[in-house]
């Protein structure tokens, strides 16, 4: 067993860091409060590499594995979690079409995802009445003539206003998870629109939205993979999709957690700083024991999927215990910094906020436990 990373994958987190410690951590807290998507940033990510960070060089992406993908998103995560969102769906979109899509599909798409010259890219799966049951979706494709028309409408879509192209599920047979297929839709197409921007708890400075698609006409080839199929693609785009919401998880916990031992060390009461104290000593233990805990789950659930090994039980463990340990550390660390952590002149409370929906989003923690005892009782 080698726990020591190859010199791609100390070079990238390495690249991922010197850039998210210089472009995007002084930015967070400012473009939390205006709500403010992180074009820049965004587009600097993509420059680095780091928007096809598991995707072949051939179609623009870095091809430096799924290990350095989740270091990479660490990274960006600690500095900021709206854009490793952003970053996180983006990459998740470019694998799958690598993945899935036709020649002309990954050739048209991908390297115009890889480079930024698409702002982002989206994942329109879940709607206001199919959100953890993604099989009871109502959004209908209909093959017309030359076209498939779509009807119907998508909810909480990450970046579903920037991006230049999205992957959408829509129903084109029978009720239940078999008569599913998906479709790459661009941006501006005629019949698809943004019908509402969320105003969230958190990731403020990602971009959340609802859309509508009325008569939204698309080429035949529009369609990816087989008629039908497409409820095994987002299941298994959502494998990997949650390596990377538990590496943005770990991100945000080490931020918190670095944040913790600082004020800890400086904050004086009674005389002494309060890391003197055994209160504070345990929760930075606890905290510490449970930040590396869910980063190794978190890798061995990536380089199980880089090394082409069964990854599905290992991903959602890896999501279900990252998410909740990244709460507690953030809770934790609020707690620390006493009255000072609940004003937002200290990035604590943007933490709370921020980690919160990990335990919701690509799955709750209670699909993810669904998902672990369908494995456990196999
Ligand atoms: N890989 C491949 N195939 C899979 C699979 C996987 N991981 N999981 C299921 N399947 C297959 C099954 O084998 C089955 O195949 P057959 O039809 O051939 O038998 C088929 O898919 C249906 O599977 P199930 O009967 O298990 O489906 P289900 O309806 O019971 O659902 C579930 C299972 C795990 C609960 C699933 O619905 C699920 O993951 N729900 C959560 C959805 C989710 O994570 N949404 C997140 C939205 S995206 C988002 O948040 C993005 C963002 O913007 C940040």
């Amino acid at each position: 067993m080698d726990f020591q990373l190859n010199e791609s994958q100390r070079l990238i987190q390495s690249s991922a860091r010197d850039f998210a410690l210089r472009e995007i951590a002084p930015h967070a807290a400012e473009i939390d409060r205006a709500s403010q998507f992180p074009f820049k940033q965004v587009k600097g990510l993509a420059d680095l590499g780091l928007m096809g960070v598991n995707v072949p060089e051939q179609l623009g992406g870095s091809a430096a594995g799924v290990v350095a993908y989740s270091l990479a998103m660490q990274e960006v995560a600690r500095a900021c979690a709206s854009t490793a969102v952003t970053m996180s769906v983006t990459n998740m979109v470019a694998e799958v079409v690598t993945h899935f899509g036709s020649d002309a599909q990954k050739a048209r798409y991908v390297p115009k995802i890889c480079s930024g010259e698409y702002v982002a890219g989206a994942f329109a799966l879940s709607e206001i009445s199919a959100g953890s049951d993604p099989g009871g979706m109502q959004t209908r494709a209909k093959r017309v003539g030359d076209r498939w028309v779509l009807n119907g409408a998508k909810q909480w879509i990450t970046s579903g206003d920037q991006a230049g192209v999205m992957i959408v599920w829509a129903r084109t047979g029978l009720e239940g998870t078999r008569g599913i297929s998906c479709f790459l839709v661009e941006k501006n197409t005629p019949g698809l629109s943004v019908v509402r921007k969320e105003d969230k708890l958190g990731l403020c400075a990602s971009s959340t939205v609802s859309l509508s698609f009325e008569e939204c006409a698309l080429p035949l080839d529009a369609l990816m993979g087989e008629e039908g199929a497409g409820f095994k693609v987002a299941m298994m785009a959502l494998d990997g999709g949650r390596i990377g919401i538990a590496s943005q998880a770990v991100g945000i916990a080490s931020a918190a957690h670095d944040e913790s031992i600082a004020y800890a060390k400086e904050r004086k009461q009674f005389g002494h700083a309060i890391a003197d104290f055994q209160a504070i000593q345990w929760m930075l233990a606890d905290s510490r024991t449970e930040l590396d805990t869910a980063r190794l789950l978190t890798l061995r659930a990536a380089w199980l999927k880089e090394q082409g090994h069964a990854f599905s039980s290992q991903a959602a463990m890896a999501k279900l215990y990252a998410s909740e340990a990244a709460y507690r550390i953030c809770d934790h660390n609020l707690q620390i910094h006493g009255g000072a952590g609940y004003v937002k002149d200290f990035a604590a409370e943007r933490h709370v906020r921020d980690v919160r929906v990990t335990r919701i989003y690509e799955g709750t923690s209670e699909i993810q436990r669904t998902v672990i005892a369908r494995h456990v009782l196999r």
